[in-house]
């Protein structure tokens, strides 16, 4: 393969060195192979034009996309996270569908595509993340693009039956088809998605394991997305975590970190942890739940009502057990720098990941990552995320039972060293192995891959 490595992603890093998953996980691919990275400029103009800007880099090529109030209302805040999002969160009864969003998303996908389209080499390698462009391959093609186009869906492919709410649905799983490759991050998303074309009559499974719809063939792959492991186990020893937190020496902390959204599944993690006190005998220590859930979407109806939800449960339950010289729940409203999330996770008891749906959720390997090994904290993490295909060690639990998540707390709190230490011990070595590079390898390897005939008649 000679060509370039093309990345399309919604959001791009402004700087130099981004920090968090999917952006570090891009980078570190581009900063090896060189190519180009496409996104969305995040400062909106009152009228798009069709030419990239060119963003400050070094080793690999960055270019923007102008987006202007209406792409971002029916774009990103309407078609992506108030249809798609919910959609594919089995959420569907929060899908907020509006006329302009379906023609807005699809029309930002078509401008992408012609300036993609203008630039693109017939050797370059397109690889596209996340549901802001499931059209984009299917424009790409309109505008005579040949190469290879792969899609990474970070989220939950939909459950069947969701999908029946979407108007589009037909169109959404041509969108699919239109890729070489797709790759989902778990086995159950595989099948979920192969169920969908199967009992939609479009595709057909052929003996080479790539699916068949129309005349066009492509992969469905599970390759599951894993954090820089060894960097962020390197940086939880750069501070002392107990001493941000200024803990006293009888205090324990379980820690939650997650953007404040409605599938994280925030609310029951606070009854769940309302329960465990309850139950709790007094005795000499006492556990708080350090919560850091920074803002997202805000402008988006769903978004707003979950903030004021779980403000209320963190204000009854503080209320109901605070001390003179305790606070059971510390809830942070507000981003939180990655070397210092790195500490506070060392020093939590228990890393508590309760989301209701989650495509992988980075923060469950993150907490395994920075954990000290002889002394490892427990992670209590959903079965319904997509982690708990890999890590099958932590203390599963269901994030719908307030009162499995209590006993999971409690569980973890009186778990002995050596069991301790031998599910850390499985659950680092999986975190370890299955890495962002890892990752990107057998992403971009699938993509690669000696061109196979997709049309019938090739
Ligand atoms: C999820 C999505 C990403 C998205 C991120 C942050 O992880 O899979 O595509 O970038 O959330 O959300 P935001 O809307 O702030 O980009």
């Amino acid at each position: 393969m000679t060509g370039r490595l093309i990345v399309v992603s919604n959001r791009i890093p402004m700087g130099d060195v981004p920090s968090g998953g999917l952006v570090v996980a891009i980078h570190e691919a581009l900063s090896e192979r060189g190519g180009l990275w496409i996104g969305a400029h995040p400062d909106v103009v009152d009228e798009a034009t069709e030419e990239f800007a060119d963003l400050p880099s070094n080793g690999y090529e960055k270019k923007a996309f102008r987006i202007t109030e209406e792409d971002h209302q029916t774009h990103y805040l309407g078609y992506a996270n108030s249809v798609l999002w919910p959609l594919c969160h089995h959420r569907a009864d929060l899908l907020a569908m509006e006329p302009s969003y379906f023609p807005g998303y699809v029309a930002l996908n078509e401008r992408v595509a012609r300036m993609i389209a203008r630039i693109a080499e017939p050797e370059d390698m397109i690889w596209v993340q996340d549901y802001h462009f499931l059209p984009l391959a299917q424009a790409l093609r309109k505008e005579g693009v040949t190469g290879r186009i792969g899609l990474f869906l970070h989220i939950p492919f939909p459950h069947a039956g969701d999908l029946d709410a979407l108007s589009e649905r037909e169109l959404f799983l041509d969108w699919f088809a239109a890729f070489d490759m797709v790759g989902l991050q778990t086995q159950a998303d595989v099948a979920r998605c192969l169920e969908t074309f199967r009992s939609a009559g479009k595709g057909e499974m052929m003996l080479d394991g790539r699916l068949k719809v129309g005349k066009r063939k492509f992969d469905v792959l599970s390759l599951p997305i894993g954090i820089d492991a060894e960097r962020f186990a390197e940086m939880a020893t750069e501070h002392d975590g107990r001493s941000l937190l200024n803990l006293s020496p009888r205090e324990d902390i379980i820690i939650g970190v997650d953007r404040l959204d409605y599938s994280k599944g925030l609310p029951g993690r606070f009854r769940g942890f309302g329960r465990f006190l309850d139950m709790s005998e007094e005795g000499d220590r006492r556990v708080s739940l350090l919560q850091i859930a920074p803002p997202t979407r805000e402008d988006v109806a769903a978004y707003a009502e979950i903030r004021d939800e779980l403000e209320s449960l963190s204000g009854k339950i503080n209320g109901a057990h605070t001390e003179l010289d305790w606070t059971p729940i510390r809830y942070i409203h507000r981003p939180v720098p990655r070397d210092t999330l790195a500490a506070l996770y060392r020093v939590s008891r228990i890393g508590l990941v309760t989301p209701l749906a989650d495509g992988m959720n980075l923060v469950a390997k993150e907490y395994v990552a920075a954990q000290d090994p002889e002394d490892p904290g427990v992670l209590v993490l959903s079965r319904t995320a997509g982690a708990a295909e890999q890590m099958e060690e932590a203390l599963l639990i269901n994030p719908y039972d307030a009162d499995d998540i209590a006993r999971a707390i409690a569980r973890g709190l009186a778990m002995p060293l050596e069991e301790r230490r031998e599910r850390h011990k499985a659950l680092l070595e999986g975190v370890m192995r299955d890495n962002v590079s890892a990752w990107c390898e057998a992403c971009l390897g699938w993509l690669e891959r000696p061109r196979r005939p997709t049309h019938e008649d090739a």
